[in-house]
Formats: structure tokens, sequence, C-alpha cells
């Protein structure tokens, strides 16, 4: 998919679709007007007679149309003038993409991005209708399975002056979907092929994708004997699939900022629960159990494909949690490799033992920020439930940037507290934690676990567990938060002029 900019005079704009709004009670937006005035008043005669009164989503197919070139005009609702922002857009998006690809147009000239009321909004209004047709794109061609024939979409952009912005805009989208969509594919791959060893491979591609900025050291079972980390160990122990590792190192010769930001992807391909067995009842949705690694991916796409002047390492946990005669069991006290000891009164608790070796791990790269991505408990799902990820951390700071990022990406998230209290929660008597809580609030006594192995860098935690995938009829990864994550690292390095 191609995007472009331009202004053209629209009654000589030669496309397969013109698409124009028009307001509620039929008032006219300034291009639906201009087209209105070359046709002779053909489409105010249209409103007029009813066939099309502005309310948001409804829209209305011309062919023909006296004095215009283009084969088509899509006139669209776009609701109450003064109402007009980003989510009109979205609705817009999702009704109109769908329609315009089944009649097999290619082409299309936007003029909704007039509609923009303020300098910057222009920035954030491409972004969201390109996020918004490559997630609909993307939605057709895999669950639906049609063919996409749309190739294509100009913005008008009449101001000159809003070039460049509009330009950053392109540019910054399509990377952000390309990191969504990778994110996307990883994650719905099912779990007898996307193993830990594949999570990996991939991981490995980047370094030959982008050569001069991504590294990727993988580390296997034996270097993770080797290194003490045995709690990962534990967890992946019954498995044929072994696990893996990734260390995928980003850079830039350009990078002022000598900060090193860590992102850390839980990557369970598979998580049966082990021997504490989870129900059989959705236990298939478990090979989303890897959606943070897949996000992490993704953002490390998009960190590539914007060259940004960042140092990023994304780590990649990648394991399978399954029964069997060699499997961890409830009672195990395995010895992480922070020296720490943990009683295993679940197995099934598996994510935070992964993690907590990972947080031990990357203490060698000096990290000033480290922000880890898991689908990390059901609690968090009772708590916030499916469009709120759970977020915690150590540094009120970094919790003020994620949160700026989640508002202006929408991909949302919502703080819960790491208080003191909650400790005693994970207390063990026979050793320094156990990996369960019993007295509720599930999704923060996880939390709760993970800080006490993140203590030397400031760390937020993302729970993912209620945002990372659709179950159902349109089940399928969100690609959530690569968005945010995107945005919160787009605004450190400071490319977003916004
Ligand atoms: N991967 C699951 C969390 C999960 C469950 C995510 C359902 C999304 C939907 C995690 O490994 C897990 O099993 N957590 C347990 C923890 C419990 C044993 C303390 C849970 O949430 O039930
Ligand atoms: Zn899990
Ligand atoms: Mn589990």
């Amino acid at each position: 998919m191609k995007f472009f900019l331009d202004h053209l005079n629209l009654n000589i704009v030669k496309t397969d679709c013109i698409v124009v709004g028009v307001f509620k009670f039929g008032e006219l937006t300034m291009s639906a007007d201009i087209l209105n005035k070359y046709s002779d008043g053909y489409i105010s005669q249209l409103i007029n007679q009813g066939d099309i009164n502005g309310e948001i989503g409804t829209h209305l197919l011309l062919y023909n149309v006296p004095n215009i070139i283009s084969k088509r005009i899509l006139l669209v609702g776009c609701g109450a003038k003064n109402n007009f922002n980003l989510f009109c857009l979205t609705k817009v998006i999702k009704k109109i993409i769908p329609m315009l690809n089944k009649k097999s147009i290619q082409n299309i000239f936007f003029s909704l991005t007039e509609l923009h009321c303020n300098k910057n909004q222009i920035y954030w209004f491409i972004r969201k209708i390109i996020s918004d047709v490559q997630k609909e794109i993307f939605d057709i061609s895999t669950f639906l399975r049609k063919e996409i024939y749309l190739k294509s979409i100009t913005f008008d952009i009449e101001d000159k002056n809003l070039l460049l912005l509009a330009k950053t805009a392109i540019q910054h989208a399509k990377a952000i979907s390309a990191g969504l969509i990778a994110a996307k594919k990883l994650s719905n791959l099912p779990p007898n092929i996307c193993n830990p060893l594949y999570v990996s491979l991939q991981a490995e591609k980047l370094s030959q994708i982008y050569k001069d900025n991504i590294e990727v050291k993988t580390i296997d079972s034996k270097k993770m004997k080797s290194l003490g980390m045995h709690a990962y160990l534990a967890v992946g122990s019954s498995s044929k699939n072994k696990p893996y590792m990734s260390v995928i190192q980003y850079s830039t010769k350009n990078t002022l900022n000598k900060k090193i930001i860590i992102l850390v992807g839980k990557g369970l391909t598979f998580d049966s629960g082990g021997i504490s067995i989870k129900p059989s009842q959705n236990m298939h949705e478990m090979k989303y159990d890897m959606c943070g690694a897949a996000a992490v991916y993704g953002t490390l796409i998009m960190a590539a494909e914007l060259n940004l002047p960042l140092n990023i390492i994304g780590v990649l946990a990648s394991c399978e949690n399954m029964p069997g005669g060699s499997s961890f069991r409830p009672g195990d006290v395995l010895n992480t490799m922070s020296g720490k000891t943990v009683e295993v009164l679940n197995t099934d608790a598996e994510g935070r033992l992964v993690l907590c070796d990972v947080f031990k791990y990357i203490e060698r790269f000096s990290p000033n920020i480290v922000i880890d991505v898991a689908t990390l408990t059901g609690a968090c799902v009772t708590a916030l439930g499916h469009d709120v990820t759970g977020l915690f951390s150590n540094h009120q700071t970094l919790v003020n940037n994620l949160k700026e990022a989640a508002q202006q990406t929408d991909d949302k998230v919502w703080q819960l507290p790491l208080f003191e209290e909650y400790e005693k929660d994970i207390k063990s008597n026979i050793a320094d934690f156990s990996n369960v809580g019993n007295r509720g609030a599930g999704a923060i006594t996880a939390a709760c676990f993970l800080s006490q192995f993140t203590k030397k860098y400031h760390w937020a935690h993302l729970d993912i567990a209620g945002t990372a995938w659709e179950s159902g009829i349109n089940k399928g990864s969100t690609g959530r938060p690569v968005e945010l994550l995107s945005q919160f690292l787009l605004n450190i390095s400071k490319l977003n002029e916004c």
C-alpha cells in the first residue's frame, strides 16, 4: 500500500475514487462543496432527496458525476461538524475500506484530511488513517481471505506548510504498521510451527534484514544452564521444544542519546500450565502467550524502519510450558540466576519464573529503562478487561511517559499499585519467594514478584493478558502494545515534532 500527498483541483483529479465528507444535516465539507459546484449542484440535489444525511458511517458511492474526471466519488457521513475527531476517522475507515476493496478500487484520493483543525492535528490524522487502513487490509486478507485491490491513497494537503508534518506522519505510520503487522503475524502462528526455536530464527533474520543496525545473540538452553538461569530452564524442562532467548541489539551510528532501553517480551509459545494443567476449554488460546515477545519483535522492526537514534535491546524470552515426566512440579524450589530462591506453588505461574531470570541477565547491559511486556495473569483480565493493559512500575516518570504514549495512540493502559503490603503475599517459609499469592490481586502479586528482580533499574511492566488477542470468531492477535511502545520510543527520540 502506497501513500502520497498532493493537492489538485478536484475536477481534474484522475483516480478511481475521490473520498469526500458530508456533515450531519447534509452540510457540505469544503471538498464536497467544490465538487458540488463543478457538478452544477449534483451533490446537494442528492442530499436534498435524502440519499445521504451525513450521519457518521453512512456513505454513498457516485458514478459518472457531471464534469468530474475521476470514475467515482464516495460521499461519507462525518457526523456533527463540531464533533469531528480522530475516533470519527476510525469509524469512517472501518466502513469504507472493505466497501472500496470489494469494488476492486485501486487508487483513492482522500479529502478528509482537510477536516483537521490545527497544524499538529494533520500529523495525527494521517497517522490514524494509515494505521486504520492497514489494520482493515490485514483483517480483510487474513480473516476474510479476500484479495486486496487497494494500491494507493493520496491525501489532499492544500497548505504547503503542512507537507513536512504530513510526510513525517506517513513515514511514522508506515513503520509502526509494519511492526504491528509483523507482531500479529508472528503471534497468530500455531504453536506447532511457532515454537521457541522458530521465534529465535525470526529474531536472527532481523540481523540480516537490518544489517547495519541490528545484531542478534541467541542464548540456547546449554548457555542458560551455564548462566544459572534455572527458573527459566525449569519452565521449559519438559518440552521437546527447548527454550531459546533472543537478544536483539539495535543501535545507529548517529545515536547521541546513549541511554539503553531494554524491552523484554514473555514468549511462551504455548502455556499448557504444566503439571498445574489448565482446563482444556480455551487452552488453544495459550498459543498467544508469546504475544509479549511478538510485540517486542514488532517494535524493533519499527525502530529499524525509522532508524531511530536510540539504543534498544529487545529480549524475546521464548519457552514452552508442558506437562511431562521431566516437568518441574508444584513444591519444587528453584535457584534463580539472581541467587534468590523460589518455591513453585503452581507451575502455571510460569511467566514470572522466565522473566525473573531475564531481569537478572540484562543487568550486564546497565539499562536505563526496562519495560517488560507479558500476557502474565488472568487476574489482569478480571481487573481491567480486554481494552486496557495493566501498567506497573518502580518509577513514576516512566509511568507518566508510558501513559502519555498510550493517550497519543489510544493504546490504553491503567496503572495498578505496587504497595509494599503485597510483598507478604509472595512470602515462602522455605524459599525467598513463592511464585503465587493466595489472597487476591493476582495481577499485582505477579508484578510484585517481578519487582523483586528489577531493583537495579527503572522498570515498567505491561500485563497484556486482556489486550494481546481477541477470542471467538474474530480470534487473532491485536498486535498490542506495539503502537504504545513505538510512540514511547518516538517521544524519547524527539523525532516526533508534535
Ligand atoms: N499465560 C497465563 C496468563 C493468562 C491467562 C493470560 C488467561 C491470558 C488469559 C499465565 O501464565 C498464567 O497461567 N497465570 C496464572 C497465574 C496463577 C496460576 C497464579 C493465571 O492467571 O491463572
Ligand atoms: Zn503463561
Ligand atoms: Mn501459565
